[in-house]
């Protein structure tokens, strides 16, 4: 990666301040969920897809998993990298982009966090390529059989907050479920794009990259639950499963 992508430089931005946010704080209680949701037995292997500071990866470490993050920001690694210091505990921190992810190991579960890059769109990536792009990556780096956990932004709490003076304002766009917004303190162009979702697309994109949802729930940072989708919070949870592979009996011949 040459030129910085802009959630890049965002993020590299607003590392230092990261874990100031009050939707970080509830981490501890979001790893036990994540241990009993994804049927974490001990010393597995996790992939936290879009880890930035890497709070989940480390409480992951803490407790004796083996864990990799990926992240586009060199700042949020940097910020990872000082914290797993600070713990004591080992962590693999991988700087990539998600949508082209290097990996080539398979792991026995995948957490892709707060819109851990699922939904931030770059410049020019296609709002439905990107996402489709990381679920693929997500599918090749599980186990078959293995589960992914997912929350992303809810496109229906999109679809109530904007109004039509916001389509042509040009910062929501109802044929992506995107949000537009500037950032001026960074100097940025107005591209950073974040994408909602609603069920049946999820259902949809998983499927058609091979993995297969289990449950839907509502699920915001620092309130995460197994229950009902909001139509007005912030995030929606998504557990899915990777297919097993399945022998075809072999044709008889005569
Ligand atoms: C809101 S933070 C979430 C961090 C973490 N998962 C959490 O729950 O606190 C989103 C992270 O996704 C990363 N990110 C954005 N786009 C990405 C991409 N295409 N590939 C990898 N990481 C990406 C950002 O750098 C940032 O660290």
């Amino acid at each position: 990666m040459t030129k910085k992508a802009d959630w890049e430089r965002f993020f590299d931005g607003h590392a230092p301040v990261y874990m100031d946010n009050c939707f970080t704080k509830n981490t501890v209680n979001e790893v036990d969920f994540l241990i009993e949701e994804l049927r974490l037995k001990p010393g597995a292997t996790i992939l936290d897809v879009g880890c930035g500071t890497g709070r989940h990866a480390i409480e992951l470490a803490r407790r004796g998993y083996m864990v990799t993050g990926v992240d586009l920001s060199t700042g949020m690694l940097a910020e990872a990298k000082k914290s797993a210091n600070k713990a004591k505990v080992a962590v693999t921190w991988v700087h990539a982009n998600s949508a082209r992810m290097p990996i080539d190991q398979e792991y026995d579960a995948v957490i892709c966090l707060c819109e851990g890059a699922f939904g931030l769109l770059g410049r020019g990536d296609d709002a439905l390529e990107q996402p489709l792009a990381i679920l693929r990556g997500v599918a090749k780096a599980l186990k078959p059989g293995a589960r992914c956990l997912f929350t992303v932004l809810n496109g229906y709490r999109m679809a109530r907050r904007y109004s039509q003076a916001d389509v042509e304002k040009n910062t929501f766009d109802p044929l992506t479920l995107s949000e537009l917004s500037e950032v001026p303190n960074l100097r940025l162009p107005a591209t950073m794009r974040e994408r909602g979702f609603v069920p049946t697309e999820m259902q949809l994109l998983f499927r058609t990259a091979g993995l297969y949802v289990l449950h839907i729930w509502g699920g915001t940072a620092g309130d995460w639950k197994r229950g009902q989708i909001n139509l007005d919070e912030y995030e929606i949870m998504v557990v899915a499963e990777k297919k097993r592979q399945t022998r075809l009996p072999a044709r008889r011949t005569r």
